[in-house]
């Protein structure tokens, strides 16, 4: 009788101990020194919190009355309680216990009495926040860089005459870099085959460069027959796409018309947001018998009816497949998985070098990971 497979006896290696280039790109994190999307700005109005997270570290970012967003570490100088289980009032995040109060730049202030003792001058870390596209940034690094560094600009989403477009944001229970794999590799067309995103999966071109990974496919774009109904056939060559894994971002351009960008928040090693923006040519998108360019009011409705129906259940797919994908890597990570596709090996040597340069730079080791540690005898008492 053949041996049943065993789960392996311990948690995957971190990114020190991992032996092979599947092991080190599941133990990844991202380079903190760039702009990272964390949310629709719809979805943190004057006097709302949003609690986030990038690989570990806990932020809270928040709307002033003034109408202006900031973003601190979600930490209460005091007992450091989470500031996001607290409230905004005026332009100041205010814990929930004893009503510490923590400013945009960090700064706390003491509403009760001190006792007879000076204010103590305290302060948390504030982290470099601004929205853009609909979208809320923060740069989680060297604050220093967050000026040097900007959000990628989408001339497309620009101006008086945005491209109509769809936000799709997800969280995933699964290292970041299986999503990111999964965008560029076409070959689970297996698992969309009611929606069929795309048809077929024929590699062109697969180019390598300093920061980026740029693939061709030779496939069917937008093959399902809702999609097929709404996009326009001529002039938009739909028979070839460009994906390119433009660290820490994704983009996809099919013939200049048919668009994504792909922003992904890596909260801890299992953990991620990923924010899709869809965005299509204006004379891209058709309604059947409607000859053409279609009102801005239709095109805008056309995006929310693709959101729900097609984009909304096409990517869940993914969401929930790499749920499975995760579970299957704790369970049997030191097994072998064979990898056939070149771009999924080339997205995980750029996700490797990109992560191992910043732990070289920093002199930091895997940041996320919780090992025991032992209380010290000498602890300090508080104060
Ligand atoms: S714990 Fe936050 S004010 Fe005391
Ligand atoms: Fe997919």
């Amino acid at each position: 009788m053949p041996d049943v497979p065993t789960k392996a006896s311990c948690p995957p290696p971190s990114f020190d101990e991992a032996k092979n280039r599947r092991q080190r790109a599941r133990a990844a994190g991202m380079d903190p020194n760039y702009w990272y999307a964390v949310g629709r700005s719809a979805d943190l109005r004057k006097g709302q919190v949003m609690a986030t997270r990038f690989w570990g570290q806990d932020i809270a970012v928040f709307r002033g009355e003034d109408g202006r967003l900031r973003a601190v570490e979600d930490r209460c100088a005091h007992r450091h309680i989470k500031l996001s289980t607290g409230e905004v009032v005026g332009c100041r995040l205010v814990c929930p216990y004893h009503g510490w109060e923590h400013d945009g730049d960090g700064n706390v202030k003491i509403p009760h009495d001190l006792f007879g003792r000076p204010e103590p001058r305290l302060r948390i870390r504030s982290v470099p926040v601004k929205e853009r596209y609909g979208l809320v940034f923060i740069f989680p690094g060297d604050p220093q860089l967050a000026t040097v560094r900007d959000v990628p600009t989408i001339p497309e989403l620009e101006g008086d005459d945005p491209w109509p477009h769809a936000i799709v944001q997800f969280d995933c229970e699964g290292h970041f870099s299986m999503l990111l794999e999964n965008v560029s590799d076409f070959t689970h067309g297996f698992l969309h085959r009611k929606y069929q995103p795309f048809y077929g999966q024929d590699l062109l071109r697969l180019d390598v460069h300093e920061d980026r990974v740029e693939v061709e496919y030779a496939t069917k774009v937008a093959a399902g027959r809702l999609q097929d109904a709404f996009v326009r056939r001529l002039p938009t060559d739909r028979n070839r796409m460009v994906a390119c894994y433009d660290y820490p971002y994704h983009w996809s351009n099919t013939d200049d018309r048919i668009k994504h960008f792909l922003f992904t928040l890596p909260k801890d090693e299992r953990s991620n947001r990923h924010i899709f923006i869809f965005y299509l040519h204006p004379d891209g998108m058709k309604l059947p018998g409607v000859p053409g360019r279609l009102p801005r009011p239709v095109l805008k409705a056309m995006m929310a009816f693709a959101r729900k129906f097609t984009l909304e259940p096409l990517l869940g797919q993914d969401v929930w497949v790499i749920g499975h994908e995760q579970e299957g890597w704790d369970a049997h990570h030191d097994k072998p998985a064979p990898e056939l596709s070149p771009v999924v090996k080339a997205f995980q040597d750029l996700t490797i070098r990109k992560w191992r340069e910043h732990l070289e730079r920093t002199g930091g080791s895997d940041l996320v990971r919780v090992r025991p540690c032992r209380p010290s005898s000498g602890a300090e008492a508080g104060t």
